[in-house]
């Protein structure tokens, strides 16, 4: 479904990830791990059309969408859930998601919208609730649901967990692998909780410094947890 080949990114003059060869497929959940400022945030943001792609190019469908405005490849069924959640906290939850819903008709806009808040019933209670009022993990959710409106087909999430407790966290991602598994979406996934998205992923890209270091399935890096660990800089054991 998602096809980079030799995907290189710019943040300004500065290129932050080079030669990045990643797939994603139909019902499939894959986990882009690295450290802090290793391309990750800027490789999600590339495939959404927010950040230039200067070498390479991202496919989607078969079709190359390197020339498309973030819009046109919302349209096309790429749904977002920014690093920070990014949700508006000054309009209520049903507000939110009709901002997430802004493609659709005002009917489909409606039933799409129990559609997704069935999903997280924290957020069917809290309706009429202003965003900004919610917790961290209920923000989540939300940020989750919008972009859930306009039914993609891809998902892209950055730090789904970062600062929130385990079990909104597993609840989060539970909801992720239903999607991919009952619906056929495809999901790539930023996180820092190793643990968790070695469990729930199929295949992982390990990036540092805007290059590839590692790429292989889950169940290969769950057996080599002690490596992953410190290409992610982290203390192994
Ligand atoms: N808006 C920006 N302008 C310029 N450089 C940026 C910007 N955002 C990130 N960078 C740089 O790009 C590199 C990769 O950052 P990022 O994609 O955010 O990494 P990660 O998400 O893996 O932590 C870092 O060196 C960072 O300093
Ligand atoms: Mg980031």
């Amino acid at each position: 479904m998602l096809e980079l080949a030799r995907v290189s990114v710019a943040r300004g003059e500065l290129r932050v990830v080079r030669d990045l060869e990643l797939t994603v497929s139909a019902g499939e959940m894959v986990a882009l791990l690295g450290p802090n400022g290793a391309g990750k945030t800027s490789t999600i943001m590339a495939i959404a059309g927010h950040v230039p792609v200067v070498e390479g190019t991202i496919r989607f469908e078969g079709r190359s969408i390197d020339t498309l405005s973030p819009p046109e490849r919302t349209r096309l069924g790429l749904g977002l859930v920014p690093e920070g959640r990014r949700i508006f906290p000054d309009l209520t939850v049903r507000e939110n998601l009709v901002v997430g819903g802004y493609l659709l008709s005002r009917g489909e806009a409606q039933k799409r919208e129990r559609e997704v808040t069935a999903l997280f019933p924290r957020l069917e209670e809290r309706r009429q609730q202003r965003a900004g009022t919610l917790s961290g993990g209920e923000q989540q959710m939300l940020s989750i649901a919008r972009a859930l409106m306009v039914r993609p087909r891809l998902l892209l999430v950055d730090e789904l967990s970062l600062g929130l407790m385990p079990a909104v966290v597993d609840l989060c991602f539970e909801v992720l692998v239903r999607l991919c598994r009952e619906q056929g979406l495809a999901c790539l996934v930023v996180e820092q909780n190793t643990q968790k998205i070695l469990t729930v992923a199929d295949r992982v890209t390990v990036l540092s410094a805007g290059r590839t270091v590692w790429q292989g399935t889950a169940e290969e890096a769950r057996a080599d947890e002690a490596l992953i660990d410190r290409m992610l800089g982290l203390e192994a054991g």
